[in-house]
């Protein structure tokens, strides 16, 4: 039996969702842990293209269990859209391949609001959330007036934290925001609207899980954003308001960390963020469109153009440190073909000495001037290479290169959007 997790190396946005899919067909059941609907986890089936916000990738799948677990915070009116468009697609989901743990939170109306509120009320500290209303919602977790799953299916308990809520946020609505007040009632209505729709799939997750590993069952834990995006470890207070570093899956879900045994890594080729926040190998105007173009960097759940940079080897070692990878998975090299010249972080130039250390404080990363390392570029169009000794040898030099600065083995690269386009190292 085995919990591996899928962790995202970067600032989200490194193609997990595909690789999710991929993997999933050697495990029994697929976790999200941790994040909401702010994720978008692309995967490309034929001439299809699926973005989950909410099920996990393994949905794509016959006879895998899917568990939203406790530490993600459910949108339930999205979930049941997703249901809905994945069903359309001919997939069943059924409580045999769909459980949302009784423990997970609830987003509300009024957290999207404030989420926005908030957010249009700064000028030049913009965070550049999705506007799903994930951080509102841990606030409210953290504060122990958070509305879970299991309340909606108890009017006395669901009217009674409505109400708590409603006296605080309304306040706040109307005399810090100017926004309108929020009524008991419409929130009421919001949260039971699908609650019998979703009421089979609500489960005690904790003890579903375990028992799928006592029963030696195998488990892949999707992590949805990026490790430097982590409210503890991230570039604070440019990240979401989760865990999606390794962490994250033993309090977002109750597994034991003895059952933890591969921690994949996953990374682009290059580097992306959306929203604000320091990005010191960001890339000039002209190649970071080529490169948004050429990849499609605009983001899965808001649409927005994503940033372009170079990738950064310095942020991806404190991410192998952090989360203890034990592989690394390579996305998105076929976008890099066709350049001159690809180059890489290895070290900061941080107040006139060199330094190979991730200064996770915003201010401090700031301040962090990139030193490149310049390698040659390939022509080869990677798209159609079906074996990693037919990459170019530019190409195994680069991936080699990843390897020895941050000593953990590169065990997959990612070649394409879809499903066959992926090469075993
Ligand atoms: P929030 O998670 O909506 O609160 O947004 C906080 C920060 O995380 C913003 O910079 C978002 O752009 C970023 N973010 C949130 N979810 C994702 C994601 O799935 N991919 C990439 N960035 C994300």
């Amino acid at each position: 039996m085995a919990a591996d997790i899928i962790i995202g190396a970067q600032w989200g946005d490194e193609g997990k969702g595909k690789i999710v899919d991929t993997l999933s067909e050697k495990y029994d059941a697929v976790v999200r842990y941790q994040g909401g609907a702010n994720a978008g986890h692309t995967v490309v089936i034929g001439d299809k293209k699926f973005v989950l916000h909410l099920l996990p990738t393994g949905i794509f799948h016959k006879n895998k269990i899917n568990i939203i677990a406790n530490g993600v915070v459910v949108d339930i009116d999205e979930l049941v859209k997703e249901i809905d468009l994945i069903e359309k697609a001919g997939i069943r989901i059924t409580p045999s391949n769909l459980m949302i743990s009784e423990n997970a939170s609830v987003v509300a109306k009024y957290h999207k609001i404030l989420d926005t509120a908030k957010e249009g009320r700064k000028n030049d500290k913009k965070i550049g959330t999705t506007g799903r209303g994930i951080g509102p919602t841990y606030v409210d977790k953290y504060a122990r007036i958070g509305i879970k799953v299991k309340d909606i299916f108890d009017d006395k308990v669901l009217i009674e934290k409505i109400k708590e809520n409603l006296y605080e946020k309304n306040f706040i609505l109307k005399n810090l925001y100017g926004e309108k007040e929020i009524n008991e009632e419409e929130i009421f209505n919001e949260l039971i609207k699908h609650r019998k729709r979703i009421k089979p799939f609500v489960k005690n997750t904790i003890y579903e899980l375990n028992n799928l590993l006592l029963k030696g069952k195998n488990i892949l834990f999707e992590g949805a954003q990026g490790a430097l995006l982590d409210i503890d470890f991230g570039t604070y207070p440019y990240v979401t308001s989760s865990n999606p570093t390794v962490g994250g899956v033993l309090t977002g879900s109750g597994i034991s960390f003895k059952y933890i045994k591969k921690v994949y890594g996953i990374c682009k080729a290059y580097q992306t963020r959306v929203g604000n926040g320091p990005f010191p190998s960001e890339m000039e105007s002209g190649i970071a469109e080529e490169i948004r173009q050429k990849g499609g960097e605009f983001g899965a759940t808001t649409g927005r153009p994503r940033r372009c940079g170079w990738l950064d080897l310095v942020s991806l070692k404190y991410s192998c440190i952090l989360n203890g990878l034990t592989d690394l998975i390579i996305t998105k090299i076929d976008v890099l073909s066709g350049l001159d010249k690809i180059k890489v972080v290895t070290d900061y130039n941080y107040n006139g000495e060199k330094i190979k250390k991730f200064l996770a404080d915003a201010n401090e990363l700031a301040k962090c001037k990139p030193v490149f390392k310049i390698f040659p570029g390939w022509n080869k169009d990677l798209s159609s290479v079906k074996k990693y000794a037919d990459m170019p040898v530019y190409v195994k030099k680069y991936i080699e290169f990843i390897e020895k600065y941050t000593g953990v083995k590169v065990s997959y690269v990612s070649v394409g959007p879809e499903r066959r386009q992926i090469l075993k190292k």
